[in-house]
């Protein structure tokens, strides 16, 4: 087991296991990266320009779409694909309550109303159900999310959207190279909306955001919205943002796009092993694993487990005492957000969302773990709910309970062909 040492030399315990451990990542790379960063500074075009339009383009075949705009963050990418489909005041797009606040934030910020509906248990996305029911006259998209790395079930969103007639915005800002029936996140829908955030599976050396979408007005649309709505030579025709990316980002994510599909396949290996280590720790009784469905290729941006009766808030003291890393994504549903109280939510009105915050843990999975930290991050788990860890090397513990609706875990998972 690796230690960490003190600044004497002594042994201190085992070294830390962080939730995310860019430094590793970075020492792969850092020589291309330098030269690349060195090479936009050589030319000093620092905003948009070649560099941009490349990475657009790699980016684009990587989704499979026709177009990719690239912005400064992924909120601004939600927000510029809502202002080129002109939503606005009087306007409800349908959402996730459970997600990171900007997809919520984008539909708020336009003067539209977000109408949140539960979500489906099992993979912590959107309800189709949910959103069938909440449809209304005044419903202008639904932008479903494709949480920690998973698509939505997007069949029934496709079909409630076209008798509808309205778009869909997904917020694929967690999912690049996520797939649906083998179609990757961010053709799923009229426009998709991306985050090269750090921590991202594509993650940039500062803010950054995408847009994607087949629709060449749409487009040309965004790419003018993104430029202070300017046709050209200073002639604004409508109002936009200033949300263009940069050159020393699009340098870093084109060198990082290389590597994606092989980064991916590194989070889909370390998330069988979890499927392992947790049935041979005897701890599927109370964690469960998060699901994937088979028609679904996941990306795991986040490994988010649950860990039932009440004893989540245990587990994460237990394992940052143990210097293990683990988050809480999302602690309070968005419904329940103070800046929406005029939304006029209430707790209870959601359950699935409600329950999911309280039970749900984010451990590491990183490409760059290894077994061992792994091994660390689960026994640290045992120990936490007060168990001695011990490793059996059968199997024994029933599946978790939603591998009987047809959901499997990742086990079975195609590791990336790309
Ligand atoms: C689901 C989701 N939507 C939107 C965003 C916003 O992206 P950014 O942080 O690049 O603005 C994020 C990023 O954390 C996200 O995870």
């Amino acid at each position: 087991m690796s230690e960490a040492t003190t600044a004497g030399g002594q042994e201190s315990g085992p070294a830390p296991v962080p939730l995310i451990d860019l430094v590793a990542q970075h020492h792969e790379i850092e020589s291309e990266v330098t030269a690349a960063v060195c090479r936009v500074f050589a030319e000093q075009r620092f905003i948009l320009g070649d560099e941009v339009a490349e990475l657009e383009f790699e980016l684009a075949g990587y989704c499979d779409a026709r177009e990719a705009i690239g912005c400064a963050s992924g909120t601004d990418a939600l927000l510029l694909a809502l202002m080129a489909l002109e939503i606005g005041p009087g306007d409800e797009v349908i959402t996730s309550p459970y997600s990171f606040f900007a997809t919520a934030s984008s539909i708020y910020r336009l003067g539209a109303t977000p109408v949140f509906c539960d979500i489906d248990p099992a993979s912590f996305n959107l309800d189709p159900h949910a959103v069938a029911e909440a449809m209304s006259p005044r419903t202008k998209a639904i932008m479903p999310v494709h949480l920690f790395g998973q698509c939505v079930e997007m069949e029934p969103l496709w079909r409630i959207a076209a008798s509808a007639g309205i778009p869909i915005v997904e917020d694929a800002c967690q999912a690049i190279g996520a797939e649906y029936q083998k179609r990757r996140a961010g053709v799923l829908g009229t426009l998709g909306c991306f985050s090269f955030f750090p921590t991202k599976n594509l993650g940039g050396a500062g803010d950054g955001g995408l847009i994607t979408t087949d629709d060449a007005s749409l487009a040309s649309r965004v790419r003018r919205l993104r430029v202070h709505g300017e046709a050209g030579q200073y002639d604004h025709i409508e109002v936009g943002l200033n949300s263009r990316l940069d050159a020393v980002q699009a340098a870093v994510l084109r060198i990082k796009l290389r590597r994606l599909d092989s980064w991916t396949a590194a989070r889909q290996r370390n998330a069988r092993r979890y499927e392992v280590l947790f049935d041979e720790y005897g701890l599927l009784d109370c964690i469960t694993l998060p699901g994937t469905q088979h028609d679904r290729r996941h990306v795991y941006n986040q490994y988010c487990v649950r860990v039932s009766s009440g004893q989540r808030d245990k587990v994460l003291a237990g394992l940052r005492e143990r210097k293990i890393g683990c988050s809480v994504y999302y602690p309070k549903p968005l419904h329940l957000q103070t800046c929406f109280a005029d939304l006029g939510y209430h707790a209870g009105d959601l359950p699935h969302a409600e329950q999911a915050s309280r039970e749900s843990l984010a451990l590491p999975i990183y490409s760059e773990l290894t077994e061992e930290q792994q091994e660390r991050v689960v026994q640290g788990i045992a120990q936490s709910l007060g168990r001695t860890p011990q490793r059996s090397l059968r199997g024994r513990i029933p599946r978790p309970k939603f591998l009987s609706s047809g959901i499997r875990t990742g086990a079975a998972e195609r590791t990336s062909e790309y």
